[in-house]
C-alpha cells in the first residue's frame, strides 16, 4: 500500500489517476495499492508506510522517532537526507503537525545527533529518495515511511518584482523539468500578460517574445522582453526558439492542439504549457496530451503546488 499526497480538494482526481481505487482517502491524500510512478496529481508518495497511533503530540512523535531509530539501526548516513512531515487539509491539523515535527526532530537529535545534523527538512526532490517521511491523515494517526517518491512540486518564493503570481508556476515548472531558461536562449511566451512567465525567463538573461492580445504590466519593462500584441493561435515564430511558454485562459483541447503544432513544426525545443481544466475532466486531458509524447517522450504532467484548476506540462 502506498500513500499519495496531493493538494487538498484534488483527491478525487488523484483517486481517478490511480490504477486501483484507493482503500482510504481524505482531504489531500489517498492510500492504495497503486505503484504507478508518474502521477500528475501526487506531490509525494510514501512507499509502504507503517501507521502509528497516539492521542498526544508526545506519543505520536515518540512512535515516529522509535520507528526511525529502529529502521536505521544498521544504516550508515553519509549525506543529506529529507525529513518531511505533512498533514491532511483538516482545520488545525497543520499546526499540530508542525509541533509534532519539532518534537520528532528533538528526539532524533538527542538520540542520533550526527545523523540529525544531515537532515534536510521539507519535501524531497523529484524522484525516489530515502529519509523520514510522515503524513498525518487526522489528529491521532501518522503514516510513516523511509522511502518516498517526490513529484517535484514545491512552494516557490515570491518575487516582489514579478508582474503576477503566475510567475511562481513557471519557477516551479523548471524544477520538474530539471532545466530553466539560460542567458541568451530564446522564448516565445503565448498569453504572456501581465508578464510573470516572461519576467521569470528574462531575469535569467533569456530573450522573450511576449505574445498577448492584452497589454503587459508596465509594457513589459524588462529589456529582455519584446511584447507582441497578437492572437497567440496565429503567431508564427520567424525562426525556431528554445522554449515555448503557454499560459492562456483558453479551451485546453485547443492548447494541446496548438502545442502539438509547435512540436510538429519544430518551432521549439522545450515547453512549459499550462492547461486550465475548469469544467473539463483533467484525466481526459491527460490522455489527450499523451499525443505530445510521440515527439516528447520525456513529457511530464503535474498539478503544481501553485496550480489551481489547471495542470502544467513540461518537456
Ligand atoms: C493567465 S493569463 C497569463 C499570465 C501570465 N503567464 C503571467 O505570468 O503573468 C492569460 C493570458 O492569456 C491571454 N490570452 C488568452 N487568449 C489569448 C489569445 N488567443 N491570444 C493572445 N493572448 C491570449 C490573456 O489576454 C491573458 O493575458
Amino acid at each position: 500500500m502506498n500513500l499519495h499526497v496531493c493538494q487538498p480538494g484534488y483527491e478525487s482526481f488523484l483517486a481517478k489517476e490511480l490504477i486501483f481505487p484507493p482503500e482510504r482517502s481524505g482531504p489531500g491524500w489517498a492510500l492504495g495499492p497503486d505503484g504507478k510512478t508518474e502521477l500528475c496529481f501526487a506531490h509525494l508518495s510514501l512507499i509502504s508506510p507503517s501507521e502509528v497511533t497516539g492521542k498526544s503530540v508526545n506519543a505520536l512523535a515518540g512512535a515516529v522517532a522509535d520507528y526511525f531509530t529502529t529502521s536505521t539501526k544498521d544504516e550508515r548516513f553519509e549525506g543529506a537526507w529529507p525529513l518531511c512531515l505533512e498533514a491532511a487539509g483538516l482545520p488545525g491539523l497543520a499546526r499540530r503537525a508542525k509541533t509534532i515535527e519539532e518534537e520528532i526532530s528533538l528526539k532524533i537529535k538527542s538520540r542520533m545527533s550526527r545523523v540529525y545534523k544531515l537532515a534536510v527538512p521539507g519535501r524531497p526532490a523529484l524522484g525516489p529518495s530515502r529519509g523520514l517521511f510522515a503524513y498525518m491523515p487526522d489528529f491521532d494517526h501518522v503514516l510513516v515511511s523511509r522511502e518516498a517518491l517526490g513529484g517535484g512540486q514545491r512552494r516557490m518564493a515570491d518575487d516582489p518584482q514579478a508582474p503576477s503570481r503566475s510567475y511562481l508556476k513557471a519557477e516551479e515548472a523548471y524544477g520538474i523539468l530539471g532545466r530553466e531558461p539560460a542567458a541568451g536562449e530564446t522564448v516565445v511566451d503565448l498569453g504572456a500578460a501581465p508578464g510573470g512567465w516572461s519576467y521569470s525567463a528574462a531575469r535569467r538573461g533569456a530573450l522573450v517574445t511576449a505574445v498577448d492580445n492584452g497589454p503587459l504590466k508596465g509594457g513589459g519593462l524588462h529589456p529582455g522582453i519584446a511584447p507582441r500584441a497578437e492572437d497567440a493561435f496565429k503567431f508564427v515564430p520567424p525562426s525556431p526558439v528554445d522554449w515555448l511558454f503557454c499560459d492562456m485562459v483558453e479551451d485546453p483541447e485547443r492548447i494541446i492542439a496548438l502545442t502539438e503544432r509547435w512540436l510538429s513544426e519544430g518551432w521549439c525545443r522545450r515547453l512549459v504549457v499550462n492547461l486550465k481544466f475548469g469544467r473539463h475532466d483533467p484525466l481526459r486531458l491527460l490522455d489527450q496530451a499523451g499525443i505530445l509524447r510521440r515527439r516528447c517522450p520525456s513529457l511530464r504532467a503535474r498539478h503544481l503546488f501553485h496550480d489551481r484548476e489547471e495542470l502544467t506540462l513540461v518537456a
